[in-house]
Order: C-alpha cells, then structure tokens, then sequence
C-alpha cells in the first residue's frame, strides 16, 4: 500500500511541476506569494498605525522585508537591525502553508474540496481560535504554525469551489465568521458540471447553479474515481474523479490560457480574504502582540537559566549584574532585548519559565532568586534547559549558570534534538564550586555540557566562580540584533592548526572567542600583520584570557580580507569568530515531496543518509534579496579535515535558494557560505553554528489538531530505517510533563515503516493557549545510530462561544460641526454606543482604532457597556473594537463625513429620478 502511493505520488511529481496555489514555484501566484502579499501588506499597515500612536514617521527606504523591519522599529534604530528574525516568521508560515499539500493530502476538508464547507470552515474556526489563545499565552511560533495552515484552506477555497465563478470579487466572509450561515449550498443530489471531454474547458458550471448561485466545489479522489453523480471534478493528473463524467476540473490552481480570467480572480479574492483572516487575528491580538507574532522585534533576547542551589550564590549576584548591565546600557537602542527569560533549577524542582518583555519585571524576577537547598548531588539542569530551549524563540542564545552535573542527563538526547530543531545556541558557564567537596570526576562530568555547547554553536566556559565577573562580557557580545558567525570549529583531540576566515566590510565588533586549556595562537591580518596570544594589547586587538576562554576584540579598524589564526595546542579546543552585521542568511534543512501539489518541507528530525541533502536558503542584507548575490555554498565538518563539500544552488524565487549537496560529509557538519554584497561590493563569508548529521532512521509524525484539556490526545508515529532491522528504543518527552502513553520499543524492518501511537493527556486545568513540545527519539538497540521529530502542539478548550460582540450606535451629536473642514478646529462631535456580547463570554477589552477623540466606557461586566466618544469635528470618522474573551471581534463604525457632492444630488429634478428608476426596475 505504501509503495504503491509512494510510486503514485512521484509519479505524478515527475509530470511537471504545477505553478499555482501550490505550496512554491517560479513565477506565478502560489500560496507563498498569496502568503507573502498579504502578510507583508498587514504588517506594514500595522507598523504604520504603530507609528502614528508612537508619534514618529513610518518610511521604509524599500519594499523587502528588512527594510520594513528597520522602519518599523522606529526611531529606537540607533545601530543595524537584522531582518533575520522577520524573514524566519514568514518562512514558518510559509512552511506549514505548504505542509497542508503533503500532510493532508487526502484530506477533503483541509482544501475545500468536494463540497466540505462545514468541514472546512470548520478547520478555519478551530485554527483561528487556537491561533488566539496561543497569542494570548505569548506562544507565537505556535500561532505562526497554525496561521499557515489556516491560510492554505482558506486560500484553497477560492481555488477549488465556484465562488469565482459565480462573480463574487469579494471574499466570502462567513468562512472566517462562524456565526454567520453557509447558505445555498448545492447538495450532493444536484449536479453542478457538465463534461468537458479536454479536461480544460473555460467553464463547466452548470447554467443553474450559475444563476442560482449555489456553492460547490471540485470533487477530488486521490485514492478512488468515485463522486456523487453529476458533480464537478478537482481536475488535473491526481485526480481520479477527472476522467469519470463530468471530465474535465474547476480548479484554479493554475493559469492556464482557458482560465486565466477566474485563475486571476481567485488569487485577488484569496489575498484579500488572507488580508480579512489577518486583520480579525490583529484586532484580537492588538498592534504589538500581532508584529511580535510575526517577529518584528528586536532580535536580541536574554534567556539565562541557573542554578539557584546552595553553593551558586556568587554566579547568581553575577548573573544578575549582567542583566543590570544589558538592561541599563542597552536600553533605547536597536540592541535592547525584546524579551527576557529565566529559567532556574535545583534539585528536584526546576522552573517555572520566568517570560517577560518588560525590563524591570526581568530585574525583580532575578533578584529575587536566592540561593538554598541541593547538596553535594548533581541538579536537574537539562529540565531547565529544556524548558528555555522550548519556550525562548528560535535561534536565541541561552546561558546556563551551574557549577554541578546534570542528574537529568538522560535528557540529553532529548536536549540535542531541540538545540538542531530551534538552531538555539547554548553557552555553559561552569565553576567549581570551592565549598563543596571536590568530586574527582568533576571537570569530566562537563564534558556533556561541553558537547552540547559544541553541539549548538555555543561555548562551555570553565572558570573560577571569582573570575566569572570578567567572563560573561560574551554574554554582552551576543546582546545585539545582528550577531552573525563567520567560522566555527571544533577539534577533539587539539592539533596545530591554521584557520582562514574572511572579513567584510560590513562587520562590526569583530570578536574570536577560543575555549581549552594550553593554547597558545598567532592572528594575521590580510596585510601580513601578526598578534601572539601573549600580546594582551596589540597591533589587532585586544585579547581576554580568563579560565579555559580567550577573548579577542578586533580593533575598529580591521582590514576586510582574509585573515588567518594558527592555533598550537594538543587538547582538544573550539574557535569561533563572530561580528555584527546585517548581511546574514536563515535556512532548513527540507525533503520535497510529491502528490497533487508538489513541494518542500522543513525536515523534522536529521536528514537521511544515502540520499543528497537539500537546504533551502535565504540571504538577507542591507536592501533586500535582489542585494546580494550568493556565492559557494557548502558542508564542512566541524570537528576537520577542512573540506567543504559544494552544493548546487537553484533560486526558487522570493530570495529562497534551493541548495542540494549529493555527498554529504559523515560526521557532525555546518553549512558555510560566501558571496558578494552589491551595496558595499564586497565578498563575505558565513557559516550556521547548529551541528547537524545525517542518520538512516526516520521518525514521521503530523500533529493534526489542537488538544483538549483533560481529553487523551492520540498522536499516530512511524518509524522506519534504512539500517539493520531490529529493535528501536523509543522515548518521548514533552516540556510540560504531560502524562503519556507510547510502546517504549518498536521492532523496525529495515525498508518499512513500523507504526505505533503515543497518547498525551494536558490536565483539565490547563490553560487554553498553552503549547507543548514533544520530542519522540527512535534509537536502535545498538546505540549507533537515532533520530527524533519534534512537535509543537496547542492545549485549546473547546470553543462554543462564536458571538461577535455586538455594537449599537444610540445616538450621534454633530450638528455643531460646520460643512467647511478648514474651521472645524474648534467644534466637538459626539456618540454614544450600546455594546453586548449577547450570551457569549462577554467583553473584555473595547480599543479605538481610529478617530483621535476620547472614548469612554463604562463598566465592562454589565450585559450592556455604554461606550462614549467625543472628538474634534476634524476628525470625521471613528472605529472602536469590542473583543471577547475568547477572541471573537465585533466593530464600531461612524462616519460623519458629509456626501461628497450633495448640491449634484439635490439639484437632480425628480422626475429623472423616478425615470432612472423605472429603468432599473426593468428586467
Ligand atoms: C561595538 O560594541 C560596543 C559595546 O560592546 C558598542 O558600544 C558599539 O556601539 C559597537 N560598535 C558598533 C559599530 O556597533
Ligand atoms: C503506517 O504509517 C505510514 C506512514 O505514516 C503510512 O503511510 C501507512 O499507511 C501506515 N500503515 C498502516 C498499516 O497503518
Ligand atoms: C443602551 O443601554 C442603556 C443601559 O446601559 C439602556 O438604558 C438603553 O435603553 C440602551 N439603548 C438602546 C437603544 O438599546
Ligand atoms: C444563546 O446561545 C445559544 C447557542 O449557544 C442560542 O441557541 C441561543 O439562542 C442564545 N440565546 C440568546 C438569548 O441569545
Ligand atoms: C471629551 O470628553 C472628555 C471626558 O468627558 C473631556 O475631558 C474632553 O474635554 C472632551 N473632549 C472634547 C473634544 O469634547
Ligand atoms: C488624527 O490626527 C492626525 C494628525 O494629528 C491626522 O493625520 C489623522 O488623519 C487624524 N485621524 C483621524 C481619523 O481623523
């Protein structure tokens, strides 16, 4: 059955690929580009309503996404701001929107296809809701995931079904307004197509369905040709309903020469409804929450997770300074972080996750935390990692503070999983402790932490607790919003070494950073000009040496070029050089995959062995895309020899470049990559600081929807291997210790997938919003080899309540407003609103979105709220948004702009109105 689909699927892949409402492509309108118009159209009309409340003007210098994040930061943008963070959001909801195609496939609702409009609407609802109250918990990347697939069903719609058809321009709002009817469906006995024997026919809608207005939509078999007699097909290659009568298909997926006409309607209508769905999420999320949402943001976040047990009180008052110190000093600029996170453990509690995006909160919370309790025994540090790794964003830099081993350190699996997953980087700042008695094994035990610093990019700082004040100025490093890594390596055992690296000119605060003991090392510039690690103030910059670390600081006036560091040490070591720049790059790991609408998919897990690697890649700079021009692109070991592996690179369009290696490297690589910036003309060089390998194992599991509170949720898994048939360890964690239910061991025949089912129970008492990250790891018995997949799932309490909030304007005073505006200055106008929820949830919040008057409003938990608004009589128009408790958006509205033309109007003799109606009137 398997193979069977799997042979099907490709082969309808290989028969070309299809250009529209397909997850990617060249050129035409697909879901990305619909995702794209109307994703960027929203965030700049709200940056731009954010401007104007924070009183500062709103002028990108361009269209690309970068510029519109530097100018929609405002006047804090002292210092360069990196689009990466921006361009990574869009990306996640691009990727789900595509995942629809590949993971529901099959699924007549998830595309509106053969006449599921309850169903599909239903999808919408469910989503919309989870994307909400995902909002309201902060869970951003969990509403960005769901977004996308909201999205793509909507979106479908005005592909498959016949709105287009029947003339509507606009979008059909009662698919994102529940409490509105579906109305004049056709139903499954009526027939809505006649045959069209090309399987392209301009229009195959029946006359009275035309004329009726009925609702249908394409009916799609993947698996079987059966539909109800009479109906329209979905059409094209994967159809197999397309070649019973009535032939032929009303999709619109693509642009084809017979029906570019309703092709181009559909994507206008699709967009705009995009545009609707967006704006319902905005109004409940508020302008902040919906730009953070969407990772406009300053990039740098502070993520500190510590260990409060009894000997940690010096790294604790240390820890604490430092969040002082980036508070205080980088407050009002671009590189003040946009959100903080603390994490602390002890044994045996850890947590709970401290989030917060206000400063002085960040400051109460650590200093209130004190050291106690613990004893000499190791502390439940990878928990604690664990929930900072799941609950930072991704790619942020998390600092641990302990001076003990992990008890937990069967999570670290588990913990490597997520660090490949988020692209988080880890730093471990690791002291002896002096009052405890000396374990022998001590510095051994850190080698796990050592590892999963490597492992992440990050380093494991070793120092004694009173040198730790002059090592955490990397912590200070990594506090800008536009770090990038241009060489990382590692060598265990050490060996003399030379390392090349090139600088741009577009780096700043250029700093290397080489961890390990008896290390000595020469830097040289392009020039020929060298520095000897005993120069602690030289010719190129500064070096710090405190415990295992050494610390250079590039003087300002570095020479762009390549430069070069021999390092002659035989313990094992890591070197790294970092600078801040707005020239970076994001890029995924991704598999294609085949079916109806072809495309790729982020890999969940590590890619498999055998087969060539596929990245897709998006460089970022100064101006856009079309600013740069990528260069090599590669693999390279982290642990040598020094060879990169090259890939070949294909544009996909919209900055992605599609990168495919055929022989990947064995052992733990990076991607590293050059190329040339067009605005500075100058040749760089970067590289990604996340460890991936490749593995024969593959771990498939789709979250299908969100999980109910206190409701046993069960997730289908498979596990397949292209290795030796055998026993595979299974172990699945989630980062709320929900209770779970799955087969410790699964037998695996190399070739097949073996199937099994975990079950996750949120209690009854979690809150609506709460997301859950589960990682499911399947291990052969050999210890040789695993893989994992990590999902994301969303806690989310039934809805019922899908009530709009109700406005009813009770009276408008604006008799005093005068018909000539240049004197309005002086006048007031008024009105007065009655506002309900009816037998909803009730409303909790009521905001003015436009009109720069007063609004007032009494009480909100009376059945009736009596909102007030007064303004200046220049200013003609005002909106208030009533939102619900759980989400639901009713609006005010009123205008008193006065017609425009009232004398053409009134001087109208009546008879020609009577005239001019009697026509209208006229069949
Ligand atoms: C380099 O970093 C320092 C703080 O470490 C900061 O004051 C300075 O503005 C940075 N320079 C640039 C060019 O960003
Ligand atoms: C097992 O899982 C695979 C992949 O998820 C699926 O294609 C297949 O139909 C499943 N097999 C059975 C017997 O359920
Ligand atoms: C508006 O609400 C008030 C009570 O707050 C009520 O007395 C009044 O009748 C309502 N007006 C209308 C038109 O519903
Ligand atoms: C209350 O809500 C239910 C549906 O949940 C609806 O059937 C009923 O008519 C509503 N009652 C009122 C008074 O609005
Ligand atoms: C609007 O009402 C508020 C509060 O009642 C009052 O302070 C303000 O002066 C009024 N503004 C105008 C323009 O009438
Ligand atoms: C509010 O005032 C600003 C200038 O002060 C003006 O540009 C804007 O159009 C006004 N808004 C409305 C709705 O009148």
């Amino acid at each position: 059955m398997t193979s069977l689909l799997g042979i099907a699927l490709l082969a309808v892949a290989l028969s070309g690929p299809t250009v529209a409402f397909v997850p990617v492509g060249g050129g035409a309108s697909t879901h990305v580009t619909i995702t794209g118009t109307a994703l960027l159209q929203k965030v700049t009309e709200t940056c731009r309503a954010v401007a104007v409340a924070g009183g500062y003007e709103f002028e990108p210098t361009g269209t690309s996404p970068e510029e519109l994040v530097q100018a929609c930061l405002g006047p804090t943008a002292v210092g360069e701001v990196s689009g990466a963070k921006f361009y990574s959001a869009l990306q996640q909801v691009y990727t789900q929107n595509g995942l629809v195609d590949r993971d529901f496939v099959a699924s007549d609702r998830h595309h509106f296809n053969s006449e599921t409009f309850f169903e599909g609407r239903g999808l919408i609802t469910e989503g919309v809701m989870a994307i909400k109250a995902n909002i309201r918990q902060e869970n951003f990347q969990a509403a960005r995931e769901i977004l996308g697939k909201v999205l793509h069903t909507l979106q479908d719609f005005y592909s498959h079904s016949n709105w287009v058809e029947l003339g509507n321009t606009e979008p059909y709002i009662n698919l994102i307004r529940p409490d509105l009817p579906l109305d004049n469906l056709a139903d499954v006995n009526t027939p809505t197509c006649s045959d069209c024997a090309s399987g392209t026919c301009p229009n195959q809608i029946l006359p009275n369905i035309l004329k009726e207005k009925k609702l249908t939509s394409g009916y799609m078999g993947i698996f079987s040709p059966f539909k109800p007699k009479g109906k329209c097909s979905h059409g094209g290659a994967g159809d197999l309903t397309s070649t019973s009568d009535p032939r032929g298909g009303i999709n619109k997926d693509e642009r084809r020469p017979d029906n570019m006409a309703l092709h181009d309607a559909a994507v206008k209508a699709a967009t705009a409804a995009s545009l609707e769905l967006l704006q319902d999420i905005r109004l409940t999320a508020g302008d902040n929450d919906f730009l953070r949402m969407m990772g406009i943001a300053r990039s740098s976040v502070v993520c500190f997770v510590i260990d409060t047990t009894g000997s940690m009180s010096d790294d604790i008052d240390e820890a604490r300074s430092v969040v002082y110190e980036i508070i205080d000093s980088k407050k009002g600029t671009q590189d003040e972080p946009s959100e903080y996170i603390l994490v602390p453990f002890n044994d045996p509690d850890f947590g709970p996750m401290i989030r917060t995006i206000d400063p002085d909160e960040m400051k109460k919370q650590i200093s209130k935390l004190r050291a106690k309790g613990g004893g000499d025994a190791p502390e439940m540090c990878l928990s604690g990692l664990q929930l900072a790794l799941t609950g930072a964003p991704d790619s942020s830099h998390i600092f641990v503070f302990t001076d003990a081993t992990a008890k937990d350190i069967a999570l670290k699996d588990t913990i490597i999983a997520l660090i490949r997953s988020t692209k988080s980087k880890v730093s471990f700042f690791m002291t002896a402790s002096s009052k405890r008695r000396r374990r022998s094994v001590a510095s051994a035990s850190f080698n796990d932490y050592k590892d999963l610093a490597v492992a992440s990019g990050g380093q494991a700082i070793q120092v004694s607790k009173n040198q730790l004040p002059q090592a955490t100025d990397v912590i200070l490093d990594t506090s800008t919003s536009a770090l990038v890594t241009v060489l990382q390596r590692a060598r265990s055992p050490g060996k003399p070494e030379t390392f090349t690296f090139l600088l741009d000119e577009s780096l700043n605060n250029i700093t290397l950073y080489i961890t390990g003991t008896s290390i000595s090392f020469t830097l040289t510039n392009p020039s020929g000009v060298s520095q000897n690690s005993n120069e602690a103030n030289g010719k190129l910059g500064t070096i710090q040496s405190v415990g295992n670390l050494r610390r250079i600081r590039l003087n300002h006036d570095k020479q762009a070029g390549t430069w070069k560091i021999n390092i002659n040490s035989n313990q094992p070591y890591t070197i790294k050089v970092t600078g801040q720049s707005t020239i970076t790059f994001i890029y995924d790991f991704v598999e294609s995959f085949g079916g109806p609408h072809p495309g790729y998919a982020v890999l969940n897990g590590r890619p498999q062995a055998g087969q060539p690697a596929k990245l897709m890649l998006s460089m970022m700079g100064r101006k856009g895309p079309s600013s740069m021009t990528v260069g090599d692109v590669g693999l390279v070991l982290v642990s040598g020899p020094e060879a990169i592996t090259g890939g070949t690179k294909t544009d996909m369009g919209n900055g992605n470049i599609l990168v495919n290696v055929d022989s990947v490297p064995e052992g733990e690589f990076v991607l590293t990559l050059t190329g040339t910036d067009k605005v500075s003309n100058s040749q760089f060089q970067r590289q990604s600081t996340t460890q991936m390998s490749v593995s024969k194992v593959h771990v498939q599991a789709v979250v299908a929807s969100s999980v109910e509170p206190g409701k046993p949720f069960k997730l289908p898994f498979s596990v397949m291997t292209k290795g030796s048939s055998g026993q595979y360890a299974i172990n699945a964690r989630n980062d709320r210790d929900f209770p779970m239910d799955y087969p410790k061991s699964l037998t695996v025949t190399s070739g097949q997938y073996t199937n099994a089912t975990l079950t996750i129970t949120p209690p009854a008492n979690t809150q609506s919003g709460t997301d859950v990250t589960l990682t499911i790891e399947a291990k052969s018995s050999s210890n040789t080899d695993s893989n994992y997949a990590v999902l994301r799932m969303s806690v989310v309490t039934k809805i019922t309540d899908f009530v709009q909030p109700l406005c009813e304007v009770v009276s408008v005073i604006d008799d005093n407003c005068p018909d000539d505006l240049s004197q309005c200055g002086t006048f007031t106008w008024e009105l007065s609103a009655n506002l309900t929820d009816g037998n909803g949830t009730g409303i909790e919040t009521i905001s003015l979105h436009q009109g720069n008057g007063t609004l007032l409003h009494t009480l909100l938990s009376t059945p009736i709220v009596n909102a007030n608004y007064n303004a200046s009589c220049c200013s003609q128009v005002v909106e208030f948004v009533a939102v619900d408790k759980v989400g639901n958006v009713g609006k005010c509205y009123h205008s008193i702009v006065r017609s425009g033309s009232p004398a053409l109007t009134l001087s109208l003799p009546l008879w020609l109105c009577i005239l001019i109606s009697a026509f209208m009137a006229r069949p």
